[in-house]
């Protein structure tokens, strides 16, 4: 098996193919540093936290993940909680951060002896539509060759594997947000034990966690906003105006260590497989970040992936990678339903009139108000189920 990309997709596929005995080497073009310095989102559904404790990767996430029963969304400043646990008979969601798992994915991976080939450059897939693909790529100026079974493209969004399906056969489905989320870290204690999305009239905030001692916030920002612009001081008022009086008075400040832009997009490609070549992860779908999906969705994706490929090695079937498209995709349209719809209901749109704001007033008042909605989002926040009747 030939892998390509080293982030949370190619990493779990990696391990997961490794503990049933398939052979496969991850093709990555950047470093070890680089892949595990990205800052990303920091919620694990409870399905990826069983996928750690199976793949026996889980020892520091027992130690240092922080287990949530709850989620709390403020309007205008007035703060409710649902409680996640309550509403799904106990299911809890556990603050981890994705840099905290690829560290656990890499470390493991060298105990393990996984073959990883790290600063591959210019990677070329060929033959995906025969019996025999094979990938070429370039390390420290020595071209390299593997002939394989299957290809799998981990390689995120701007990677090469999704390009390798014919024009004629690729289906893409897109949004594309009007504004980005300005993300600080700093070393602070949290707001709260839980987390909080707030809608306020001058835009979507949210506080986060990495530890008891680490703070993760987020103000909703314009696509064109210039960091420079956003000092320490600008950015906790921002945050504590959109987060309001009643949060804003546990907030504590302190200096930022990390402070970026990102856009919001949704984004499928259809379908996950060709030939011998499949999807997983950020390469076929992205999601808002709205409800932390996205990395979940990768796991979820190679979770499908892994046990499909198992049956054909073990049992000779295709049944598995035959559905492996349809499966995935159909986990993967209700996520970005839910990513799409807690976005719509959370963030200021430029093109609001009155009524788009009172509507959305209202679909968070009944949230406020009603187990059953409550119950829809607690449903989709902790992770559906694989499958779904
Ligand atoms: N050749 C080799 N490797 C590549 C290439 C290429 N042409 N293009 C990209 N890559 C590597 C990237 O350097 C990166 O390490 O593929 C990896 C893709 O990782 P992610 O973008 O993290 O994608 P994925 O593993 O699907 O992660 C899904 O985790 O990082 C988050 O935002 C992401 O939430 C999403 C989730
Ligand atoms: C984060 O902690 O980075 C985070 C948490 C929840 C989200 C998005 C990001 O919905």
């Amino acid at each position: 098996m030939a892998i390509v990309g080293a982030g949370p997709a190619g990493m779990f596929l990696a391990h997961l193919l490794h503990a049933e005995g398939i052979d496969a080497v991850v093709i990555e073009r950047r470093d070890r540093d680089y892949v595990e310095g990205r800052v990303r989102a920091g919620v694990l559904e409870q399905g990826t936290v069983a996928l750690m404790r199976r793949l026996g990767l889980s020892s520091r996430l027992e130690r240092e993940g922080l287990i949530h029963g709850g989620t709390n969304v403020a309007l205008d400043g007035e703060v409710f909680r649902i409680d996640m646990a309550a509403l799904t008979g106990g299911a809890t969601v556990t603050v981890y951060g994705q840099q905290e798992v690829m560290r656990d994915l890499f470390d493991a991976a060298e105990d393990r002896g996984l073959s990883i080939a790290w600063n591959a450059r210019d990677v070329v897939l060929a033959g995906l539509d025969g019996a025999r693909p094979s990938v070429t790529w370039w390390q420290d100026d020595v071209e390299q060759h593997l002939d394989c079974d299957f290809v799998v493209g981990c390689d995120g969004y701007h990677g090469v594997s999704r390009t390798a399906i014919p024009a004629d056969v690729l289906r893409v489905f897109e949004r594309v947000y009007p504004f980005g989320w300005l993300g600080v870290l700093a070393d602070v204690p949290p707001a709260d034990h839980e987390l909080i999305y707030a809608n306020h009239e001058r835009g979507f905030a949210l506080a986060s966690m990495r530890s008891p001692t680490r703070s993760r916030y987020y103000i909703q920002c314009a696509l064109d906003a210039d960091l420079a612009e956003w000092s320490d001081d600008r950015f906790w008022d921002e945050l504590c105006l959109r987060l309001g009086p009643e949060t804003a008075s546990k907030v504590t400040r302190g200096p930022s260590f990390e402070k970026a832009i990102a856009p919001l997009r949704s984004f499928v490609a259809e379908p996950m497989r060709w030939g011998r070549l499949f999807l997983a992860g950020d390469a076929a779908h992205i999601v808002p970040p709205t409800g932390a999906k996205g990395m979940n969705l990768a796991v979820s994706d190679v979770t499908m992936l892994g046990a499909a490929l198992t049956e054909h090695y073990r049992e000779r079937s295709n049944a598995g990678i035959d559905h492996y498209s349809a499966r995935a995709l159909s986990r993967v349209w209700k996520a970005e339903r839910f990513s799409w719809w807690f976005t719509s209901v959370t963030h200021r749109f430029p093109t609001m009139d009155g009524f788009d704001r009172r509507i959305q007033m209202a679909e968070l008042d009944y949230l406020r108000g009603s187990p059953a909605a409550q119950r829809t989002l607690a449903e989709n926040y902790v992770g559906l189920p694989l499958e779904m009747a």
